[in-house]
């Protein structure tokens, strides 16, 4: 009963509110603007979404050599094809693809063209060593961590070569073996 009652009363209310809007000039013009606003917003996150950034081309691969540090320094995404490479454990990628991470003005931009390995190792994203960094002071927790980061590049990026020590002769890889050599075969250095 007073179910019925209240659904009716509601009912009513409805109708009379109705009833006012269009019947006044100026609550049908208001319906109306609101109408075409809701439309607008709804329209605006449906349909005219900017599109999806366009991937950037993908640079060609680089053909498989090793690196010295300073060797490693022009790539840090400020050059004229914008490629970046990053060393960690004496392995050298190529990271373009995660511009947005190790590009200028990216988090981890610091790492670019750098020996990346102490700084991941230690939450150091400031920079990478400016002479050659063996490491040797990092204790195996560190060293741990500093190899699970390698084989997240490794699945991630691809491998270009070694990071040479001082003096260390680079390898020369002929174009057979650049198809079929992957970074897990090639020794850390
Ligand atoms: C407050 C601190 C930090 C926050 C909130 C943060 C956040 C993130 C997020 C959200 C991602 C993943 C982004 C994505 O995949 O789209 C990422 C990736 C990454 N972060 Fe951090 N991060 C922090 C500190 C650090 C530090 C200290 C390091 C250095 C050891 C670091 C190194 C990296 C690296 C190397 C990647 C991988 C980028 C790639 O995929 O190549 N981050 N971070
Ligand atoms: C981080 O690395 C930079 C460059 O290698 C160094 O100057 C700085 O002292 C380091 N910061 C910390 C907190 O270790």
């Amino acid at each position: 009963m007073s179910t019925e009652n209240t659904t009716a009363e509601s009912g009513g209310f409805i109708a009379s509110v109705l009833t006012e809007i269009f019947t006044s000039p100026l609550q049908l013009l208001l319906v109306g603007i609101i109408t075409f606003l809701v439309y607008k917003i709804f329209k605006s996150q449906t349909h005219s979404s900017p599109p999806p950034p366009k991937p950037e081309p993908a640079l060609p691969k680089l053909k498989k050599r090793d690196f010295t540090l300073e060797d490693l320094k022009p790539f840090d995404g400020r050059g004229p094809d914008g490629r970046i490479l990053i060393a960690v454990n004496g392995k050298v990628f190529d990271v373009t693809k995660g511009r947005r991470f190790y590009g200028p003005g990216g988090p981890y931009s610091a790492f670019g063209g750098r020996d990346a390995s102490r700084g991941l190792a230690t939450f150091n994203v400031t920079g990478g060593a400016d002479s050659y960094d063996d490491l040797s002071d990092l204790n195996s927790f560190e060293m741990d961590s500093i190899r699970e980061w390698e084989m997240q590049f490794t699945e991630q990026y691809d491998y270009v070569g070694k990071l040479l020590k001082p003096g260390q002769e680079p390898t020369t890889y002929s174009d057979e073996e650049e198809e079929d050599t992957s970074a897990q075969d090639t020794p850390s250095v």
